[in-house]
């Protein structure tokens, strides 16, 4: 009886070992079932963050498959739906025609294979990193992307912040494993704003993934839009340092050219002159003096400066190439100054026109001009200042304290003075010689600060000043 008893429950010991063991099995089967990444060609896109960068590259994934567009910006997103690219950065006739589903919903992005994350990476007052929007992405990411999603950033950070700030924090928010439940990259943006030759699909594209696997997954991805081609870089980190050395190495150049420019006016020589002698060396490096502004070239660097600053090394050189383009602007104001004396007149109580104050040329995008700081020290030196740029476009206007945007130059003129900071294309058209010695009293200081004029610009209308 007692042998009975024990053979039934030894039974009933064996049967839950067993289920026991199959429950493991399947366990098992199921964790090492190897995430599927998705297919490349026919990938549904969403892009997070519509700016400069983010709108050319929905546009481009919308040629064959479906793209969400997401922004924080209700009127951006407004906007968009209307019809209207603010940063006329995607083809116009593309972007009439592109099937994108424009919202302000964060619930639509689970539907997405790949989440584009395009959001600014600025610095702060104190030329501080801010990786807060990068953050909030991160986290919007994490809450609502759907298993087996593909993460890509596109912002511009020194090496080591998508995997050690944003990844943590998707992964927290999400509660998913990189590698298991989604897949990380980081592919540089590396448009060039205004330039209307070289637009996203001329441009080669760095792409890195997590694994081999995930990189070898961008190049197809990205090949859906990028027609010059697809670098794969090694790491995340490579890619991210790739852009930011790129960025800086520009800033560094101009810095040498404006502190160039700085020391050959005291001895009386135009830099421009020198760069074009210099220049008739094949291994001479052309760049030009000029005011550099915007959220790039003139932000990047910090971010540099900032990570050689926790990593126990002074980026000396980076951080003293950034003065002397923060300076430029006041050096500027120096000249024009030193221009007035000349005539025996003052910059106080004059009236001045500066032409063009987007950041660059043929560039709608004023965030960060230096045109700004140069305008503010004008102001505060006693002048009045007017500022003509039909190219730049407003939304993101800051500083200019004193100075008033004036749309018709000509309904306003005789200036003491004028500064030309950008030869936008528009202004070669609307101002040949004659035209801008009409906006200026006769022998008034001019200011061309990108040498447009050069000999044309005689005594007998200004008191000329190039670099
Ligand atoms: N503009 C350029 O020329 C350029 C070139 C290469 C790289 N980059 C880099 O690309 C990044 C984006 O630059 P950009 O010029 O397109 O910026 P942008 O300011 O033009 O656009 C960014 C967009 O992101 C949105 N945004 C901000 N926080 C968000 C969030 N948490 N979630 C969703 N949307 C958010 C903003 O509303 C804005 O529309 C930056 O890191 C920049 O350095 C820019």
């Amino acid at each position: 009886m007692l042998d009975m008893q024990a053979k039934q429950e030894q039974e009933e010991v064996n049967q839950l070992e067993a289920a026991r063991a199959l429950l493991d099995r399947l366990q098992r089967v199921a964790d090492d079932q190897e995430m599927v990444l998705p297919h490349a060609a026919t990938a549904h896109v969403a892009i997070i963050g519509l700016g400069y960068v983010g709108i050319p590259l929905a546009v481009g994934f919308a040629s064959d498959a479906p793209v969400t567009g997401f922004d924080i910006s209700a009127s951006k997103i407004r906007d968009l739906n209307n019809g209207i690219d603010s940063t006329g950065e995607a083809d116009a006739v593309e972007f009439a025609q592109a099937k994108i589903n424009f919202t302000t919903s964060a619930d639509e992005l689970k539907n997405a294979d790949v989440l584009i994350v395009c959001v600014p990476t600025p610095v702060n007052a104190h030329n501080k990193p801010d990786y807060s929007p990068l953050i909030a992405a991160s986290r919007l990411v994490g809450e609502h992307m759907k298993k087996g999603a593909v993460v890509v950033f596109e912002s511009t950070v020194d090496p080591g912040t998508t995997e050690g700030k944003c990844l943590p924090v998707i992964e927290r928010v999400s509660g998913m494993k990189e590698g298991e439940d989604f897949f990380l990259g980081y592919s540089p943006e590396r448009i060039n704003p205004g330039d209307m030759t070289r637009r996203l699909p001329d441009i080669k594209k760095i792409v890195a993934g997590s694994s081999q696997m995930v990189t070898d997954f961008l190049e197809q991805l990205y090949s859906r839009v990028i027609k010059a081609g697809v670098h794969k870089a090694p790491s995340i980190k490579v890619a991210e340092a790739a852009k930011i050395l790129e960025n800086t190495q520009r800033d560094i150049n101009i810095a040498l050219m404006n502190q160039m420019m700085m020391l050959f006016d005291k001895m009386g020589i135009r830099s421009t002159d020198v760069i074009a002698a210099a220049g008739s060396k094949w291994n001479f490096h052309h760049y030009r003096p000029g005011l550099v502004g915007g959220h790039c070239i003139a932000v990047d660097p910090y971010f540099l400066v900032d990570a050689g600053r926790r990593h126990g090394l002074p980026m000396e050189l980076v951080s003293a190439a950034r003065a002397v383009n923060e300076n430029t602007a006041n050096f500027m104001v120096e000249k024009l100054d030193q221009l007035f004396e000349l005539r025996g007149q003052n910059l106080s109580g004059s009236r001045v026109l500066v032409l063009g104050r987007s950041f660059k040329e043929d560039c709608a995008d004023t965030r960060n001009s230096k045109a700004f700081k140069m305008m503010d020290a004008i102001w505060a030196a006693g002048a009045d200042v007017d500022c003509y740029d039909p190219v730049a476009e407003d939304d993101h206007f800051e500083g200019g304290r004193g100075a008033r945007m004036i749309d018709d130059p000509f309904s306003e003129q005789p200036y003491d003075a004028i500064i030309m900071t950008l030869r936008h294309k528009v202004f070669i058209e609307q101002f040949p010689l004659e035209a801008i010695a009409g906006l200026c009293k006769q022998f008034g200081p001019f200011i061309d600060l990108r040498g447009v004029y050069k000999d044309e610009a005689t005594g007998d209308h200004f008191t000329y000043w190039r670099p």
